[in-house]
């Protein structure tokens, strides 16, 4: 389905972008900013430690700024707290929702009740044809090239299969980094992008001017995956500190993993440790730098604001 205009037409925004959702990163500043610069953006959830601190965020940006936005929600097992962030969000009424990692249906389901829309996020053409039975306003196509949970597929050969596989618009995520990037994948003919990695290393960003930096230092080739920081595979700079833990989970984690009266324990408690080493590390807490990003940060060559990020990748740089 060719669909140039999906975004600017449901959200009225300037340019076909999202500033992506990211955890501990992406927060209510980047947003308002986001917002000023032409393009909208996402917050997950899981970024707020209360369901009262996560109200007050949405209620906060809307006090300062007009615009569309959206909220990540986690929609597996493992966020407990899932119920009750749906329910402010249709109380709040947010723009749109950005679902990962699980079944949307039951999002979806109650956003459409008050008119928001919902983008889930695939990385096969399988998951998409699922959401879009759902009734998923659109896909966002999360590549290979992505930071965070990167998806199997290369994003251009993602999105041939999703063209001929499924009807809805598509939002490319992976490897978005500059204006070459960005109209490369945007004449694929798609509904437009979802970019992270490249805004990490932003002034409005809450991180620690160390993780910053890292993303301004280091290139492409200091991208691995880990498992050990929630189970799933993650993308993070190599760094001293990673090279030391190693990138996989233990021999005897993996065993316990395999019994079944452990697994769901086990899988709790790794996630909720490794949430707090992300949390410590992006915040610069302790020593241990462990730093999620993407291949992206090749193109990062310096700490910006926001609204020149914007003008780079859409090449309306004066
Ligand atoms: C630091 C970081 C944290 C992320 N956290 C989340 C998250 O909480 N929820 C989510 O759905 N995606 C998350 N992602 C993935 C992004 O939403 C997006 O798909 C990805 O950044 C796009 O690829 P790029 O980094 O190459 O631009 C994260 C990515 C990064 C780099």
């Amino acid at each position: 389905m060719s669909t140039p205009n999906f975004l600017q037409e449901k959200l009225g925004i300037q340019y076909p972008i999202i500033l992506a959702p990211m955890f501990l990163v992406s927060n209510e500043e980047m947003i308002i900013e986001a917002l000023r610069a032409g393009i909208t953006g996402a917050i997950p959830a899981l970024n707020y430690r209360s369901i009262e601190d996560f109200q007050a965020a949405i209620r906060s940006i809307r006090k300062k700024q007009k615009g569309p936005f959206g909220i990540n929600l986690i929609v597996n097992r493992s966020n407990i707290h899932l119920e009750k962030q749906l329910e402010v969000c249709c109380s709040e009424k947010v723009d749109f929702i950005i679902t990962s990692l699980g079944s949307p249906k039951e999002v979806i389901r109650e956003v459409h009740k008050y008119g928001g829309l919902v983008f889930c996020d695939v990385t096969s053409y399988e998951y998409a044809q699922k959401v879009e039975q759902l009734g998923a306003d659109a896909v966002i196509a999360v590549g290979s090239e992505a930071g965070g949970h990167a998806g199997p597929v290369k994003s251009v050969e993602l999105i041939r299969e999703l063209k001929e596989h499924c009807n809805l618009p598509i939002i490319s995520a992976g490897g978005i980094s500059n204006h070459a990037s960005y109209q490369e994948r945007m004449d694929l003919d798609i509904a437009g992008v979802s970019v992270g990695t490249i805004f990490i290393a932003s002034k409005e960003s809450p991180v620690s001017e160390k993780y910053k930096q890292a993303c301004v230092n280091y290139g492409a080739n200091d991208i691995v995956t880990t498992t050990k920081l929630s189970g799933v595979p993650c993308t993070v700079i190599n760094t001293p500190y990673v090279q030391k833990m190693g990138v996989k989970q233990s021999f005897f984690l993996r065993f316990l993993n395999k019994r079944k009266s452990l697994k769901k324990w086990l899988k709790s408690l790794t996630f909720l440790l490794g949430m707090k080493k992300l949390r410590n590390a992006a915040f610069g807490y302790d020593y241990k730098e462990v730093w999620c990003a993407g291949p992206s940060i090749e193109h990062v060559k310096e700490i910006k604001s926001i609204t020149a990020i914007v003008q780079d990748i859409t090449g309306s740089t004066s």
